[in-house]
């Protein structure tokens, strides 16, 4: 089914079902957000449809490891630390004996999440190495394999329902590296006989879900992952006990075989275009999942809202991760950014929760916009150094514009762009917001604009290509962190890729292309007005931007751009054009 179809079906549902108790006691500005958009209160998806923003949580016995192997750290993501350290089973299952997180505070975890602005939390209830963090049947739990002994997903559970916050679970159901039979796991059984996943599936993984869905109260989420070739049956089977037992929760798409009830986006992407229908990003707050004692690479408030903002402004929910330690604590540094963010947050509300997405289909180069009804919300993360706020192809016209909670904006209309002359300073940090009331529903043309005081990035994903391969693409630099975006390669001689743009102001433009490939490939960018260059690059491995000269618009408006290879092996590829006005 696919999510609009879904959506409408899941809504039916929902208002036969009744409310679902973890939603019942939303604060007030969540209430308010909700009723703007006419939500029904007993209508499921709408935690998730106007919530935009949860908690995600990679925990387990790996925690414990945090990235550290005996003599040897992983630098990959760390729950994947049995797999590709290659830990033999019985020593990586006699870890549990070691694993004791005395600093759990479910209150905690629920305060941070609260704060941080999110509306749920899910958590890794067994990732792939097998091990339960519930009280189970089966014995490689942490109740009954650990010194700690408490079930910390029920404590959380609690926490979470008294924090006013939705709750649910990550289940591993195809992966279990430690079970026989499971995807990834050991080939035979105890016994010798050869294992099957029929068996794992029996003993197991359905009486686990079973578990989770019965004994923990009523659930948002059960997040299953990584459903590989999984056969249809057993996905069918999951998703009905999930559907009898907990009503009230959503399904995110990798359980497989398109029965979830929204689509989950591929790790650690922030899409470029708007997608219809219900769905979700899930990124983390450093480059791993689970807690890796090296990995500082945290997003500050500035990154966390950037993406958080752009999810929200392509239709989608963002769900972002941390990874408390192997004593059970939050990293201080993850917290920190998330509460600034989600001091942030509540300062401008209306710019995340039940907003609507971007008419424009894209992100702007100085941010991204959002919308509450009629009224835009345009979130400026760089402020224009010369106060002029430029915004290409606004359809309807304007009624008032101002900052959010302050001072009116002047603007005034350029050829197709519209101009507000904003303040010297940005009212606020990381991000500002210019609230737009217009006259009517909210339409733009979403032709590309080229912006003579921003940075414009361009990429291959809206050009026109022909004569070379358009191609999405993923792939993981560090292991399990992936990075996505879309391709130009396979380039022929008479390959060109070309974007239709919109300027706003005639001048020199200094361009970069971001590629990769071998050797020194040249390249070739053309205007329709004459404007050209060629020139050669050192090519690397991975993409990166490179300068190749100042091109010239002689007149605002409409124009195209068009690269082309001139030279280059194979392996060439472009990824996006950026320009830049030179002064
Ligand atoms: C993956 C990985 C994993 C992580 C997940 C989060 O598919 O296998 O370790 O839990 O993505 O989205």
């Amino acid at each position: 089914m696919n999510p609009k179809t879904c959506f409408a079906v899941l809504m039916a549902a929902a208002l036969v079902r009744g409310a679902a108790g973890a939603e019942e006691s939303m604060d007030a500005m969540w209430g308010e957000a909700r009723a703007k958009k006419g939500a029904e209160a007993s209508d499921r998806v709408a935690l998730f449809r106007d919530g935009n923003y949860g908690m995600f949580m990679h925990w387990g016995l790996y925690s414990h490891l945090g990235g550290q192997w005996k003599d040897t750290t992983f630098y990959g993501i760390g729950e994947w630390i049995k797999r590709q350290m290659k830990i033999p089973d019985p020593e990586y299952m006699a870890l549990a004996s070691q694993f004791n997180p005395s600093e759990f505070d479910a209150r905690e975890f629920a305060r941070v999440a609260k704060s941080a602005g999110m509306r749920w939390i899910i958590i890794t209830s067994k990732h792939h190495e097998g091990f339960a963090m519930f009280k189970s049947a089966h014995p490689f739990n942490i109740v009954d394999a650990t010194p700690f002994a408490r079930d910390p997903m029920k404590e959380l559970a609690a926490a979470c329902r008294e924090a006013g916050l939705g709750f649910g679970f990550y289940y591993s159901h195809n992966q279990d590296w430690t079970a026989p039979g499971g995807s990834g796991g050991p080939e035979k059984n105890a016994d010798g006989t050869p294992a099957t996943f029929e068996r794992y599936f029996r003993e197991k993984c359905f009486p686990q879900v079973k578990e989770l869905c019965t004994q923990y109260g009523p659930l948002n989420y059960i997040w299953f992952d990584t459903p590989g070739r999984i056969p249809k049956e057993y996905v069918m089977e999951l998703a009905e006990l999930v559907r009898k037992t907990q009503p009230g929760a959503l399904l995110c798409s990798r359980i497989g075989h398109d029965l979830g009830d929204y689509a989950s986006k591929g790790d650690m992407e922030v899409p470029p275009r708007n997608i219809d229908g219900l769905w979700e990003t899930c990124d983390t707050t450093n480059d791993s999942w689970s807690y890796a004692w090296y990995d500082r690479n945290w997003k500050d408030a500035r990154e966390i809202l950037r993406r958080l903002v752009s999810t929200v402004a392509r239709g989608g929910t963002y769900l972002l991760n941390v990874g408390p330690d192997g004593k059970g604590r939050i990293p201080a540094q993850a917290a920190k950014y998330l509460e600034k963010a989600g001091e942030w947050i509540r300062r401008h509300p209306q710019a995340v929760y039940a907003a609507g997405p971007s008419p424009w289909g894209r992100a702007m180069p100085w941010g991204d916009v959002t919308t509450q009804g009629d009224t835009l919300q345009l979130v400026v993360f760089d402020w224009p150094a010369d106060g002029r706020l430029l915004l290409p192809g606004l359809q309807t016209e304007i009624a008032e514009a101002r900052i959010a909670g302050g001072a009116p904006v002047k603007w005034a209309a350029r050829g197709t762009w519209t101009e507000f002359q904003l303040p010297a300073a940005a009212p606020d940090r990381p991000a500002s917001v210019v609230e737009v009331r217009l006259k009517g529903a909210p339409k733009a043309d979403g032709t590309l604009g080229v912006h003579p005081n921003a940075a414009v990035t361009l990429p291959v994903e809206f050009a026109e290509v022909s004569g070379a391969e358009k191609k999405e693409n993923r792939w993981m630099e560090k292991f399990g962190e992936w990075k996505h975006s879309t391709q130009a390669g396979k380039w022929t001689p008479a390959g060109k890729a070309v974007w239709t743009v919109d300027v706003c102001e005639a001048g020199d433009y200094r361009v970069d292309l971001v590629t990769k490939g071998e050797g020194r490939p040249v390249w070739r960018i053309a205007t329709d007005g004459g404007s050209s260059l060629q020139n050669q690059q050192a090519a690397s491995a991975i993409y990166h931007a490179q300068p190749y000269g100042l091109l010239t618009f002689a007149k605002p408006g409409r124009a195209t751009v068009t690269v082309s290879l001139v030279e280059g092996a194979d392996s060439t590829s472009l990824e996006s054009i950026r320009f830049e006005r030179a002064e």
